[in-house]
């Protein structure tokens, strides 16, 4: 209902009168000034005068759940969302409700995280002002497909960014840097037995509005965030649905076609380490190469020391000259 009432305010730039609402909707003008008041406490500022109506003002600058219903235009991606003021870690809550048979899609998005994580156990700092959020999806496919997953929502936060004029580039497999400083990371987790995946979760955590005095002393130096880069605060709600409606694009499209060449094309064209000297660093070791290419299915082709060839599937790229 507060979706609806939500929708007509938007659609008129002027006074709604509570007769019109109550009308359209077929509820009675109390119920509408008790919604009207929920959304109040929800951070709409909605303007109320007697014998004229109602008339929005402007929408919350936190995510409500009206405002992602109205601008969310995926068939599935978050459809069923879970929006919560706080939480340790979206990927931890996540893993919980999917191994609880939440449905493919669901969309875990909390405001800000206590205990967000990163790849290879790391702290993820996340206040308010970001997007933390992750998803449960259940793809039919090979447990080697899994990685693929990463690379195409990668590619697809690019692609949502573009109309942008920032100057973005992939770190393959999973972060999103500015200006050699990472604003976005993503953390894929698996649960599969013999027969493939049970589920994916795919954890997203995008530096948005964040400021300089967000970020603990010692990541200043290596993170940034959209609002730093851009010099304009986002609107956080439509840039989530935009990006969940291009993921989903994107993903399903891969789904039936098992084609990754747009996601590889994108990942090449805006790729940190192709052309580059990289180590390379796994929980057991750390490899000098150089980086030729990536596969199309999406491994990094790298040199060694003796010239040899390889593919790479996993890992954590650092440029040699930025090595310490
Ligand atoms: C990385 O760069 O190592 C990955 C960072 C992933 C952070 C996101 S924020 C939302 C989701 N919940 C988590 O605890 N982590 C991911």
């Amino acid at each position: 209902m507060r979706k609806k009432i939500l929708e007509l305010l938007k659609n008129n730039n002027d006074y709604v009168s509570g007769e019109f609402i109550s009308n359209s909707l077929g509820v009675s003008r109390t119920a509408i000034w008790k919604h009207i008041n929920t959304l109040k406490s929800e951070g709409y500022n909605i303007d109320g005068v007697s014998r004229k109506g109602y008339k929005l003002l402007s929408t919350p600058k936190e995510f409500t759940q009206e405002e992602i219903a109205i601008l969310l235009k995926t068939n599935v991606l978050g459809q069923n969302l879970h929006l919560l003021d706080s939480v340790d870690s979206t990927n931890s809550y996540a893993k919980k409700l999917a191994f609880n048979n939440e449905p493919n899609g669901t969309l875990i998005l909390s405001k800000e995280q206590k205990s967000g994580r990163g790849r290879f156990l790391r702290h993820w700092s996340s206040p308010k002002g970001g997007i933390w959020a992750s998803l449960i999806l259940r793809p039919h496919m090979e447990i080697k497909q899994a990685p693929k997953v990463t690379l195409i929502a990668a590619a697809a936060l690019v692609n949502t960014l573009s109309y942008l004029d920032l100057d973005i580039k992939i770190k393959w497999p999973n972060d999103l840097l500015i200006n050699d400083k990472k604003f976005c990371g993503i953390l894929t987790e698996m649960s599969a037995d013999m027969d493939g995946i049970n589920y994916l979760i795919l954890g997203f955590g995008i530096n948005v509005n964040l400021n300089n005095s967000d970020f603990p002393t010692e990541i200043k130096d290596k993170g940034t965030s959209l609002l730093i880069e851009y010099g304009k605060e986002f609107d956080l709600t439509k840039l989530l649905c935009n990006y969940l409606f291009t993921f989903e694009t994107m993903y399903e499209n891969f789904l039936v076609t098992e084609d990754l060449t747009e996601t590889i094309d994108i990942i090449k064209k805006y790729s940190y380490n192709i052309g580059k000297n990289i180590i390379v660093s796994s929980a057991h070791s750390s490899d000098s190469y150089y980086c030729i290419d990536l596969s199309s299915e999406g491994e990094l082709i790298v040199r060694d020391s003796k010239n040899e060839i390889k593919t790479l599937n996993s890992g954590e790229i650092s440029l040699k000259e930025n090595y310490k």
